[in-house]
């Protein structure tokens, strides 16, 4: 799957402006197309007001008004709250988990470093989301050390739900250095500031599914092996889950690992297979859906953003306590990995006949025969221990889930201009 530009074509403005259902609130993105004229006319106050701004604003009170907002978000509003420090908030899974969060009254602070790689649109609008339901988005950058220990100081987190991340296949071959960057190097970042924060936070963060690589063996279990890889962004991802068992057993920081599937939904990923059909559909251009040798369509495992916050959640509730280096010799700090999907998997196929039928259209489709084996066809995976143990059981089956995602879609970009008429 090639990256995909981020389709915020100018949409009409909906017309009936549907509720956002997470949270039952009446929050609108907003959608701002100026002129080239009134941009640069803006940019230029901005510029003004900027330089007046740094000129008779001394940096200290720049600081604490920053510490003021990560501390009011950061408040806890309910008996044994936790306090989390949400990485990547503004993206998909990140911006559902720091609301879901927020909403049973827990202390929630995001960070985002607001990078490109899908456009920047829709974080934004993520973060303005966020805002509005009291959760302060920082944004800066988890490979910067500085900001860690500012935050650290200004909140003593409890739990640390690490989803930022360099995502993306076709990408790594593009740009590696951004996996390296954002999937390695920040996450050692991280851990070092977690390992030396008093007390230290348990932290959950988001592994892949996609480290079970060439593996044959269905459905994949937690204790399969894992290599060889087969591509970057799962190397990064297998590389982490080495780099924080390392730290859970040196420095005693609790640590779950969550290998996600395809997760889709309301708020989604704009770079996904699951966008590019719906796109396709609407704007009446065909799509290439790829099979397997003899013949055999490709199964994914997909699973809906509120399962996957649900699992997030219990993640982070049953996590156990760091527990430190100097902790006694016969305790350990928990380690653990589960796999997060839904456990049945659905073939591409259906998935876009599904679409079809909540949009009322048909679509042509180019089916093109991969000529290499098809190791990577079929993805099924066994989540019994998430089961167990998170108490993980997701409850919307694609029809539902995929309903949702078409509401959303059409509310959030709107009804293409030039519609697809063969119905
Ligand atoms: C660990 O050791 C201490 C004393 O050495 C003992 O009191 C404690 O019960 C032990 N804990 C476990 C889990 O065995
Ligand atoms: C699923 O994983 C559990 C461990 O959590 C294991 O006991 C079970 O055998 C696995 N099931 C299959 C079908 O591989």
């Amino acid at each position: 799957m090639p990256p995909l530009e981020d389709p915020l074509l100018p949409p009409p403005p909906p017309s009936t402006p549907c509720q956002f259902h997470l949270m039952n609130s009446t929050f609108r993105p907003r959608f701002r197309f100026p002129s080239a004229a009134m941009v640069f006319l803006w940019a230029l106050l901005l510029l003004s007001f900027t330089a007046s701004y740094l000129i008779l604003v001394d940096p200290g009170h720049r600081s604490t008004s920053l510490q003021r907002n990560i501390r009011s978000s950061a408040e806890i509003r309910r008996p044994n709250g936790i306090t989390v420090l949400v990485t990547g908030a503004a993206g998909f899974i990140g911006s559902h988990v720091s609301l879901a969060l927020k909403s049973r009254g827990d202390g929630v602070v995001g960070v985002d470093n607001f990078d490109n790689y899908y456009g920047r649109a829709l974080k934004k609008t993520r973060r303005d989301l966020l805002e509005f339901h009291g959760v302060y988005v920082v944004n800066g950058d988890v490979n910067d050390p500085r900001l860690l220990s500012m935050l650290f100081e200004t909140v003593e987190f409890t739990h640390v739900m690490h989803l930022a991340a360099q995502v993306g296949v076709q990408y790594a071959v593009e740009n590696p250095y951004a996996y390296v960057r954002s999937n390695i190097a920040s996450l050692v970042t991280l851990l070092e500031q977690c390992k030396s924060s008093d007390p230290q936070p348990a932290i959950v963060w988001a592994s892949s599914g996609s480290v079970y690589g060439a593996q044959n063996k269905v459905p994949f279990s937690e204790t399969d092996r894992v290599d060889p890889p087969t591509t970057l962004y799962a190397s990064t991802k297998r590389t982490g889950e080495e780099i924080t068992h390392t730290y859970n057993r040196l420095h005693g920081l609790s640590i779950t690992g969550l290998r996600f599937f395809t997760v889709y939904g309301p708020w989604g990923r704009p770079d996904m297979a699951y966008f590019s059909f719906i796109r396709n559909i609407l704007h009446g251009k065909p799509i290439t859906m790829y099979r397997a040798k003899n013949r055999v369509d490709l199964a994914r495992e997909f699973i809906y953003i509120d399962d996957i916050v649900k699992g997030c959640v219990a993640s982070l509730d049953t996590s156990g306590k760091s527990i430190g280096s100097s902790g006694s010799k016969n305790e350990s700090a928990p380690y653990r990995i589960f796999n997060l999907g839904n456990g049945s998997p659905v073939t591409v196929p259906a998935l876009v006949t599904i679409l079809e039928e909540n949009l009322k259209m048909k679509v042509e489709k180019d089916v093109v025969d991969m000529c290499e084996n098809g190791d990577d066809s079929f993805a099924y995976v066994n989540i019994s221990l998430a089961e167990r143990e998170l108490g993980f059981k997701p409850t919307t089956d694609l029809q539902t889930g995929l309903r949702e995602f078409v509401k959303w879609y059409l509310w959030y970009y709107g009804k293409p201009l030039v519609e697809n008429r063969n119905v």
